[in-house]
C-alpha cells in the first residue's frame, strides 16, 4: 500500500556550470542558466509504501511524515536560493533531478526500514522527477 505527503516550497536556483561559456550554458540549459537566479514552486510528493498497520489502519502516521517533511526539506530549502545558500548543491547542481535525490536521502534514515521511500518532485506542472532510491 502507498501513501503520500504533498508539500510544496518555493526556492530559487540557476543551472550553469562554471567551466563553460555563458553561451553554452545557455544552449544547455536555457533560461535556468540566467545569471540572477529565478524561482520555482516546487511541489513534492513524499510516497512511503509499507504495510498497512493492524492496530492503526495507517501505513504511516501522515501527521508524523508531514512534520518530518516539514523539519528535513521545508526549513532547509523553502525560501532559499539553491545555489548560494544551501551546502546541499555547492558541488551539485540543484536541477529537479539533484534536488530530488538529495531530498531522498535526507528523508531516507529517518524512516523505518520496512519502508519503501520515493520522491515525485514537480518543478512546474509539466517537468517531474521521480526518484525511489535506485
Ligand atoms: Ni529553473
Amino acid at each position: 500500500m502507498k501513501v503520500c505527503r504533498r508539500e510544496t516550497f518555493n526556492a530559487a536556483h540557476r543551472l550553469y556550470d562554471a567551466r563553460w561559456s555563458d553561451e553554452k550554458n545557455f544552449e544547455v540549459f536555457g533560461k535556468c542558466s540566467n545569471p540572477n537566479f529565478h524561482g520555482h514552486n516546487y511541489v513534492l510528493e513524499t510516497w512511503v509504501d509499507g504495510p498497512i498497520d493492524a492496530d492503526t489502519g495507517y501505513v504511516i502516521d501522515l501527521k508524523m511524515l508531514k512534520h518530518l517533511i516539514r523539519d528535513e526539506i521545508s526549513e532547509r530549502f523553502d525560501h532559499r536560493n539553491l545555489n548560494l545558500d544551501c551546502p546541499e548543491f555547492k558541488d551539485l547542481k540543484p536541477s529537479a533531478e539533484n534536488i530530488a535525490y538529495v531530498i531522498w536521502h535526507l528523508l531516507r534514515p529517518k524512516l523505518d526500514a520496512k519502508y519503501q521511500l520515493s520522491v515525485r518532485l514537480w518543478e512546474t506542472e509539466n517537468n517531474i522527477v521521480e526518484y525511489a532510491g535506485i
